[in-house]
């Protein structure tokens, strides 16, 4: 059973303010919603629907992710902390409108402690569904006043930050006549391969749906196209972009990576801690995951606002200076980047999580 409570010491495990067991037995809603901090503001996060072998799977899934949306919406400058939430089933077979609508009962019930939005599993029609009982929904469509598809953003966010890794690895923030590894091109990869073409980058890909391979072929027939991850890693590439899964990054794909740069989407790019320092100590520069990869999440809090695509963008322009400076810092402090961005991080969410000791009447 992982431990809820975590450690009372700063920064040895997580430690959750809240998290919360939702159940519904009519509509078989089983979710867990966890706030891993509001220093900053509200949790937001999405809503993952898996079919999880067991709860404690579950709960720790949650637990982890709600401390990655800290993360990353402190270094994303948004004033929201790090919350997520998982319904236990398979989206295919369990997903109903009064499981989601259950659901929205209980986001409503925290009272604006916490914002969903989508996540593996689930889509912005969710949203809609889930946001006729609560008012903290972000993610919905377009016609409900959503933002919409948020991978529009999130490879946007990624080319900012892989401009901010050349700049730091060649002097210069372009992928002008470098080659760039793309690993999937679903949502995010073929936006992604899109803006590293118009920046006269050469693409190679790799991806096991043929339908997605196919889509980007027809927009940019001088791609090529490599068998699987490993031809990718192997090939000679100057920048490698994982965006299918997570855990890319291994004891056995690192000894064997040509690029001198890793910038992609996938979250949780390093399958275990240590990953950071054998790609430092391999000279491979690694523009931390959840920092480049923050623009979908910026897309959704934007949505708060009432949402304004050119506001958000200028906010996703921002990946750029916030990778910059993680590369700055961990440089002066002889650390690893993504060493570097969690100090980063925690230190934005102690500094103005602070003020609120500030009373106000
Ligand atoms: N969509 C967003 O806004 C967003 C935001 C932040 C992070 N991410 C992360 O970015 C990654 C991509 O997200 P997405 O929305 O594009 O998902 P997606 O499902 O649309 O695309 C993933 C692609 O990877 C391919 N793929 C799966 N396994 C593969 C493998 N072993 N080798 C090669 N290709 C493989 C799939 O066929 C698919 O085309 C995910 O890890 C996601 O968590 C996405």
């Amino acid at each position: 059973m992982p431990n809820v409570f975590g450690s009372p010491h700063k920064g040895t495990e997580p430690r959750h303010e809240q998290v919360v067991f939702c159940q519904d037995e009519a509509s078989g809603l089983r979710a867990i919603i966890a706030l891993y901090s509001t220093a900053l503001g509200p949790g937001l996060g999405g809503t993952r629907f898996y079919p999880y072998g067991s709860e404690e799977e579950a709960l720790a899934d949650v637990l982890n992710l709600s401390r990655g949306m800290a993360y990353k919406n402190a270094l994303a400058g948004l004033d929201h902390g790090g919350g997520k939430a998982v319904i236990i089933g398979d989206p295919n077979t369990d997903k109903s409108e009064a499981l989601l609508r259950a659901y929205g009962r209980f986001v409503q019930s925290l009272n604006g402690r916490y914002y969903t939005a989508c996540d593996v599993g689930t889509y912005s029609e969710d949203m809609d569904i889930v946001a006729r009982e609560s008012r903290y929904v972000t993610g919905r469509t377009v016609a409900h006043g959503g933002a919409g598809d948020s991978s529009i953003l999130t490879s946007y966010g990624v080319y900012q930050g892989m401009r901010a890794a050349a700049e730091q690895v060649w002097g210069s923030p372009t992928l002008r006549g470098r080659r760039v590894g793309v690993e999937g091109v679903g949502k995010v990869g073929h936006r992604l391969v899109d803006l590293l073409r118009e920046d006269g980058a050469e693409v190679v890909i790799c991806d096991v749906s043929e339908a997605a391979v196919g889509r980007v072929l027809e927009r940019h027939p001088g791609v090529e196209v490599v068998a699987d991850n490993d031809a990718l890693i192997r090939s000679e590439i100057d920048v490698y972009a994982p965006c299918a899964l997570g855990g890319s990054l291994d004891d056995d794909t690192v000894p064997i990576l040509n690029a001198k740069i890793v910038c992609g989407a996938a979250n949780n790019q390093l399958a275990h801690p240590g990953i950071e320092k054998q790609l430092a100590d391999r000279d491979v520069l690694y523009a931390p995951d959840y920092v480049v990869n923050s623009g979908g999440v910026i897309q959704v809090a934007d949505e708060i606002e009432g949402f304004n695509f050119d506001r958000a963008k200028a906010r996703a322009t921002g990946i750029f200076d916030t990778t910059r400076q993680i590369f700055v810092l961990a440089a002066d402090e002889g650390v690893p980047p993504a060493v570097a961005a969690d100090r980063l991080a925690e230190q934005r969410m102690s500094a103005v999580g602070r003020l609120r000791g500030i009373w106000l009447s």
